[in-house]
């Protein structure tokens, strides 16, 4: 049998209810495996079991492994779970539902993420009726949010689909947690409430964990653990750091290389690979001297233990943004408001703090215990693992730039070009982006908007295209400031156009006349064949820039299927929603 199709499927004339009920029954007559997308996350058969359904709303895949978690610790506590992307879901299937977890992220200033759009304005439409009807007063809910406090509009769409469900009738039976990035203390600790509250409120039929009094056994972990994950990363060899930019450049583009072998890692075309960077030494030795400290001093590390104070400061602590407690204990001015997103604010860093405040003598601990911990990196990966076995490449931007009256430096972008000498490891892991591969169908084409170092999936796509020798048709619009100079991946784009693999290659360098030209000017130009391409049944792909670039395609295609299809602003509306709907439409935006 084939565990991912479930027995008893969500278009079948059944309630949620039903559904889980019999697909428990039935999953325990065949043994099935667990926790697959959609599939109840137990095997033994009984009415007893309640139904969970655990909603996920998420851009780069961490809010729907969050999912599976939970569909596996909700399994083991004797519910019948199923874990229901949100680009599946509306508010009639929620109506439906009874119990649910809902799990998403935020993108762009406080919007949700692209499989949570749909659901995220028709729950939206729905609690503003002056009167909002009450349509999931049968569901009881608990809500996890994801997102990064460096935004302004930190969790705004956990925040939005939290209110947006109780006015709509549903009980909350656990708060909402908000999580920073650092997620894992507080997704456990939400988890185990939410599952407490929906147990202990079902007519006090289920203990805190069923399974150990109920004779429902825990599943079996069918999948095998990695050996190396984002909890443990795999000390990565470099083999190449490239600089893909021609002399006289105003950007500065690596190509790195590191080596998989041996780690067991894999990883698809369209995956990204999550790096834990190292602090500039020159910053974290000028931060000692600034504390009066010689980095010997023995500080606790976030997850446990202790360390010297400089290992500390290079390895485990963000030393760019500060906290709010740390902008407290040294009665620091706030960060201005600045506009919505990260990269509009040029905040002071922790060094502009403490040169400013002399006087704030903390000692090594105290410090420490004020800062972030330093988070990882994702690059979409450039390589696909077909042509290039063992081995996982990356397209990285060196970010640079003065601020406050001091020159900057990107953590892990000027770490990669400028403090791993080929031969040293990094530590990396995989980051499964499973919304973003090439189409399934080889025959399918495939439209690639990719300009700066938005191209690095499709390096990855077309190698994947060419190695498998896939017949679909493929177009790339890529873009960047000058082609002497920023036509990244020249050489490899070009042969690729002569061997046939690339259909049509169409570059928008925005410096290279008085006015800048981009690349959606390019999808304007050719809308007719684009369209065309789009009614034969063309995947969408962007990738780079999401506060402009991303914007500006989006609106950019609607307009071509607006002039070239014919179609009115609804209408292609409509249709773009049909493509997201069929994963036609993708993007990897940041
Ligand atoms: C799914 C995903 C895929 C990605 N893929 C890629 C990729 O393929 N290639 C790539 O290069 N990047 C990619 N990124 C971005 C990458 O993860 C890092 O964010 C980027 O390299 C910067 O990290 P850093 O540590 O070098 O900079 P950080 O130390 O994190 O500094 C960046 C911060 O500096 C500040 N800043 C930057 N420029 C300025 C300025 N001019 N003025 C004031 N403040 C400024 C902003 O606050 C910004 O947030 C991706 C991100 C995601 C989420
Ligand atoms: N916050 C910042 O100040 C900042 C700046 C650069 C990069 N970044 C980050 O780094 C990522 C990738 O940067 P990158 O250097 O590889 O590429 P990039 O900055 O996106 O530039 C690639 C090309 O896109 C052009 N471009 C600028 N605005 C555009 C728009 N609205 N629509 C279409 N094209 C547009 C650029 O032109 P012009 O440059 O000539 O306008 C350039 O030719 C970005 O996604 C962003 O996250 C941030
Ligand atoms: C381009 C971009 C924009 C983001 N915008 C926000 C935001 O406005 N508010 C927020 O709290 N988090 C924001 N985040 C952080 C994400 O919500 C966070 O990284 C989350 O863990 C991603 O989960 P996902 O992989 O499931 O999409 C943003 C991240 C990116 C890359």
């Amino acid at each position: 049998m084939n565990p991912s199709v479930p027995l008893i499927p969500d278009t079948a004339p059944f309630s949620s209810e039903q559904r889980a009920w019999l697909n428990g029954f039935l999953a325990g007559v065949f043994s099935r495996t667990p926790a697959v997308d959609g599939v109840p996350s137990h095997r033994e058969a009984t009415p007893a079991l309640q139904p969970l359904t655990i909603l996920f709303g998420s851009q780069t895949g961490t809010a729907e492994g969050l999912a599976k978690k939970v569909a596996k610790a909700a399994g083991k506590r004797g519910f019948a779970a199923t874990v229901l992307d949100m680009a599946q879901a509306d508010l009639a299937r929620l109506a439906g539902e009874r119990n649910l977890l809902a799990i998403t992220s935020t993108y762009g200033d406080g919007e949700p993420p692209d499989n949570a759009k749909a659901l995220h304005t028709a729950l939206k439409v729905a609690a503003s009726a002056s009167e909002p009807a009450r349509p999931l007063a049968d569901l009881r809910f608990s809500v996890c949010a994801l997102g990064d406090t460096n935004y302004v509009q930190f969790c705004q769409c956990g925040k939005d689909l939290d209110a947006w469900f109780e006015k709509l009738g549903a009980t909350r039976v656990s708060p909402r947690t908000d999580c920073d990035l650092d997620y894992d203390a507080k997704f456990t600790a939400w988890l185990d409430a939410a599952l407490g509250s929906l147990s202990s409120n079902v007519g006090g039929s289920l203990p805190p964990d069923s399974s150990a009094t109920s004779g429902h056994k825990a599943p079996p972990t069918t999948e095998t653990e990695p050996t190396y994950s984002k909890q443990n990363p795999f000390p990565a060899p470099i083999l190449a750091v490239d600089k893909l930019n021609a002399p006289g450049s105003a950007k500065e583009v690596n190509h790195v290389e590191f080596s998989l072998e041996g780690s067991g890692l894999v990883y698809e075309a369209g995956d990204a690979l999550g790096v834990l960077p190292q602090n500039c030494p020159d910053l974290v030795t000028e931060l000692l001297t600034a504390l009066g400290c010689d980095g010997e001093e023995a500080v606790p590390v976030p997850d446990g233990g202790t360390t010297s104070l400089r290992h500390a400061l290079t390895t485990c602590y963000d030393l760019a943004r500060p906290t709010a407690e740390f902008i407290a204990r040294y009665g620091a001015p706030a960060p201005g408001a600045g506009g919505g997103t990260a990269t509009a604010t040029a905040v002071q860093h922790i060094i502009d703090i403490v040169l400013a405040r002399p006087e704030t003598r903390l000692a090594p601990a105290e410090f420490v215990g004020l800062l972030r911990k330093l988070q990882p990196r994702l690059y979409s990966i450039a390589s696909s693992p077909k042509a290039h076995p063992g081995q996982v490449h990356l397209t990285v931007g060196a970010v640079r730039y003065e601020a406050h009256g001091r020159a900057r430096k990107g953590v892990c972008s000027t770490f990669l070009a400028d403090r791993i000498p080929v031969g040293s490891t990094t530590k990396v892991f995989v980051h499964s982006n499973k919304a973003f591969r090439p189409p399934a169908s080889s025959d399918a084409p495939m439209i690639m908007v990719g300009p700066g170092t938005g191209i690095a999936p499709f390096r990855a796509f077309l190698e994947e295209r060419q190695t498998t020798g896939a017949k679909g048709k493929n177009w790339l619009f890529f873009g960047d400031q000058r082609a002497a100079t920023d036509f990244l991946y020249r050489d490899e784009l070009l042969a690729m156009q002569t061997a046939g693999v690339l259909t049509r290659l169409d570059l928008a360098f925005s410096r290279d006349q008085a006015e800048k030209i981009y690349v959606q000017q390019r999808m304007l130009e050719n809308a007719a064949e684009l369209f065309a391409w789009l009614e034969a049944g063309a995947h969408f792909y962007v990738c780079g820039d999401a506060s402009r670039m991303a914007k500006d395609v989006d609106a950019a295609l609607y307009r071509v299927i607006e002039t070239a299809g014919g179609k009115s602003p609804a209408d292609a509306a409509a249709y773009v929603q049909a493509m997201k709907a069929a994963k036609r439409y993708a993007r990897d935006v940041y």
